[in-house]
């Protein structure tokens, strides 16, 4: 029997196991549609590039450069990220399915920016267009090789950085919790404490100040903080991340890296509700239980932090921000839907998300 899991990772909820064939053809948990192994000689690329579902239109995902331990490490991860996608795109209320295509070797090889560099990506892109629109993927070298790309810079006719949506979501996953558990989708007169004040979190800052709340953050660079304390000197900041969630709080939101919520940080967490932008906040599965014994609602990270893909779809059809931000608005909704299936269901939040995207899917499949 193979070790099948539901757990968190990158981007979305995602199945693991000990062999990529059974992740794969494995039905129960939705199997996958295709999964393409890509190689070229001349260049040295190896990718994998797994659509996982098109239930809902041309699967939609980024694409991963990394130095994988094995080959069969890539397409595990290849298959977990473009499961992933297709979840969080459908909770996102997009017209696309999942697909991630990984690029196995060293990325800093690639930034570089050697001609071998530029033939890979070239070679990539020979690839992604191969598959005819079935998978839409970013990258400025590959979109030079066929049209079916997004996620590029604005030189290159993209919308560019998505922090501003993401964060923007984001606050809408936390009006939806306060919405929940206060009766009230407002955080005005709340604790909020925003982990990694970078692109996203300090955007959330701006919103948080907006609608009133009391905000206290923490950076491990100076110069994040220094920009945030500039526009905003009512901002408090913590010494460490540690200090601000033992500290009184009524929100946690992990804006930094993965793994936020764990072993350590769960049992002393004082905020009642955790939602930030920071992928993979579930450090392993379990903890999500751990959560809910506590009962600190958490808003899926793959569901509040969908603005960049909103954003990335978006752009596909010319991007046009209103439309953008009209469809990250939803994210309140969709975040409220999850709470209240979740709660009449006694299910964590996450298996409620999983419950409506996959009955979205369904649908569409019937349709
Ligand atoms: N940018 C997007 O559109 C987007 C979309 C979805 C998810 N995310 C996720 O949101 C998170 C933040 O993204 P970003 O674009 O703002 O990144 P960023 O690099 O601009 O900001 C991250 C900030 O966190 C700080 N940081 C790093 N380690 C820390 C620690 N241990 N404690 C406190 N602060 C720490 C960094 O100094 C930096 O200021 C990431 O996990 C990212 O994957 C971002």
């Amino acid at each position: 029997m193979t070790d099948v899991r539901h757990t968190v990772s990158v981007d979305g909820p995602t199945v693991r196991a000990s062999d990529p064939l059974s992740v794969l053809f494995q039905s129960e948990q939705g199997g996958h549609e295709q999964v393409v192994l890509c190689q070229d000689r001349e260049s040295g690329l190896k990718a994998v590039i797994a659509i996982h579902s098109t239930a809902l239109g041309p699967a939609l995902g980024g694409t991963r450069f990394h130095a994988y331990a094995s080959d069969e490490e890539a397409v595990l991860d290849a298959l977990n990220l473009a499961r992933g996608m297709s979840y969080k795109n459908a909770l996102a209320g997009l017209d696309h399915g999942g697909g991630k295509a990984v690029i196995i070797g060293d990325p800093a090889s690639v930034e570089q920016g050697g001609v071998k560099s530029e033939e890979l990506l070239l070679a990539y892109g020979r690839f992604v267009a191969s598959l005819g629109g079935r998978y839409v993927t970013d990258m400025d070298v590959v979109a030079r090789e066929n049209r079916w790309t997004t996620g590029r810079s604005p030189e290159n006719g993209g919308a560019g950085d998505s922090s501003v949506l993401t964060s923007f979501g984001v606050f809408q996953g936390m009006r939806a919790s306060a919405q929940h558990l206060w009766g009230e989708p407002t955080l005005r007169g709340r604790r909020v404490g925003v982990a990694g004040v970078g692109k996203v979190g300090h955007h959330l800052v701006a919103h948080l100040i907006e609608d009133g709340a009391d905000v206290v953050v923490t950076d491990v660079l100076d110069a994040s903080i220094d920009r945030v304390r500039e526009r905003f000197p009512q901002v408090t900041v913590a010494d460490s991340t540690s200090d601000m969630i033992t500290g009184p709080l009524d929100v946690y939101a992990p804006c930094a890296l993965g793994g936020a919520l764990d072993d350590v940080s769960v049992p002393a967490l004082t905020a009642k509700v955790v939602c930030g932008a920071a992928n993979n906040q579930l450090a392993h599965p379990r903890i999500e239980k751990d959560l809910a014994d506590r009962g600190i609602l958490y808003a899926p990270d793959y569901v509040v932090n969908a603005g960049g893909v909103i954003q990335v779809a978006n752009e596909l059809h010319g991007f046009d921000f209103d439309r953008a931000k009209a469809k990250a608005t939803k994210i309140y909704d969709t975040t409220l839907a999850i709470f209240e299936r979740a709660s009449s269901e006694g299910i964590p939040p996450a298996e409620g998300a999983d419950r409506i995207a996959e009955q979205r899917m369904a649908e569409a499949r019937r349709g």
